[in-house]
């Protein structure tokens, strides 16, 4: 087997970078045996120099000029792990054009800018691998691509943020409210000091536009996808989702219909029984239905250096035999179909309810009446708790279309004996 170094620079030495230069040296001795050739660092961008001193063996690495990187033609490989849209993508689209291979865990960038950077890659014939931007360490993007290519997709669903899925699991398994929970997270270091793009389930919306557009070979950018977080989510509901025998999970669902694509990250009512409802504290899974394989579930941890790290050095690796094979660019843009993707209000759905009403005789039918004469159809009503001097009843739906729920629930929301609508949650499966 041919002997060769590989030059590699990392754009970035934060949480990501510093993994990935970690998992790099646990190769060493491997790599040689495992791919053909030994890859090595040679050179790392970052910001604060002194800062980035402190944290590897070889400062001498370390450079704050990027052009000092882009004009290197020994280096092959370039890993972008800085984050943020800009510079990073120029650094990309520049490496790109200068015959550089391009891996990164950026998924912002990747959610909005794909099609731009992936169309570089190929003009130039070059690789842009970007496994680590979904699901952190679970491989999702390869199988999607490679292994599952040959099957059409017709759903992706996941638990794609470790985040919302830690605060989640204390909120059902120790009764927390989810300021408690949060505060929990980020003592512990699940959540960041931001943690908007998390609970609002724009990181997870930003993954499920990147597992739509490869599932279904379709563009879809992060502004197609609905979002909605878990900051609403109370205790409350996730008790009274036990009772229906559900969890409540931050959803991240990509389907593929006649009508078009919908894709949307939102809480809903999981059943107990269903694989991802077993997903719990910081951990992600990404659930598959193809009309070969059948159900397909990846499991495992979606952030963390070592983790993301794995995923990174995994594509360096792949890129390493492409070089040596002479066959780079192989595997670019898979996006070959155009489908439309579905407005909120086309969606079907089946929902949860939880209202807080006057305790009186008729209000029960007033409510199921305004329901039906919007062709939402009740599946289940759960009148228990006194609230006050007021009834807490909750709903659970068929499904429906969301146009026809949201006209609805304009008139409820108006109906003198409805106090307040608590809380409404999609609820995931069993539709009909
Ligand atoms: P991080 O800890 O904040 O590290 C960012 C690094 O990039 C720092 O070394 C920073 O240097 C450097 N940097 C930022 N802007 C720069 C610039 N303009 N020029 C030079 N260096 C710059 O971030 P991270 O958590 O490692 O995340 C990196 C990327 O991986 C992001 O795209 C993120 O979404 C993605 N990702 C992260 C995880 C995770 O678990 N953390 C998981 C999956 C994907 P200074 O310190 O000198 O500013
Ligand atoms: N903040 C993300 C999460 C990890 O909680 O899953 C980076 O994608």
């Amino acid at each position: 087997m041919s002997r060769k170094v590989i030059n590699v620079a990392l754009l970035g030495l934060g949480t990501v970078g510093t993994g990935v230069y970690k998992v790099l040296k646990m190769q060493q001795d491997d790599m040689e045996d495992k791919i053909g050739a030994r890859v090595e660092i040679r050179k790392i961008l970052v910001r604060n120099l002194k800062k980035a001193a402190a944290k590897i063996e070889e400062p001498e690495l370390l450079t704050n000029n990027w052009k000092e990187i882009l004009e290197d033609d020994s280096i092959e490989i370039v890993v972008e792990v800085m984050g943020g849209i800009e510079p990073a993508k120029t650094y990309m689209l520049e490496a790109l054009k200068a015959g550089k291979h391009v891996v990164t865990a950026n998924k912002d960038l990747v959610a909005s800018h794909g099609q731009e950077v992936l169309d570089c890659a190929a003009e130039n014939g070059r690789d842009f691998l970007f496994e680590a931007a979904v699901a952190g360490g679970i491989p999702i993007i390869r199988p999607l691509k490679q292994c599952l290519a040959g099957n059409h997709l017709s759903e992706v669903v996941g638990i794609v943020n470790g985040t919302t899925n830690f605060i989640l699991t204390k909120m059902t398994q120790e009764g927390m409210e989810f300021a408690e929970a949060l505060a929990l997270a980020t003592r512990l270091g699940y959540a960041e000091a931001d943690p908007t793009a998390d609970i609002q389930g724009l990181d997870a919306g930003r993954k499920m536009a990147i597992l739509a557009s490869i599932a279904f070979n379709s563009r879809v950018t992060f502004e197609d996808v609905i979002t909605e977080g878990i900051t609403h989510i109370s205790a409350k509901d996730i008790r009274y989702a036990r009772e229906l025998g559900c969890v409540i999970k931050l959803m991240g669902l990509a389907r593929n219909a006649d009508s078009g694509i919908e894709v949307r990250v939102q809480p809903m009512l999981v059943p107990q029984d269903h694989p991802l409802a077993t997903v719990n504290d910081s951990y992600n899974a990404v659930f598959v239905k193809g009309d070969a394989v059948g159900d397909a579930m990846f499991y495992g941890r979606g952030a963390g250096e070592m983790p993301t790290a794995s995923a990174i050095v995994g594509d360096v690796f792949d890129i390493v035999r492409n070089i040596l094979f002479h066959c780079t660019g192989r595997i670019s843009c898979t996006c070959y179909k155009n489908i439309p993707v579905k407005e909120a209000e086309d969606i079907e759905s089946r929902f949860f309810l939880r209202l807080h009403v006057d305790d009186r005789p008729g209000v029960l039918a007033g409510i199921a009446s305004v329901l039906g004469n919007n062709n939402v159809s009740i599946a289940q009503m759960i009148q228990k708790h006194k609230d006050g001097d007021l009834a807490e009843i909750v709903v659970v739906t068929s499904k429906v279309r969301e146009g026809n729920f949201n006209d609805a629930m304009m008139i409820v929301e108006g109906l003198n004996a409805v106090h307040k609508v608590s809380s409404v949650i999609r609820v995931y499966g069993g539709e009909r």
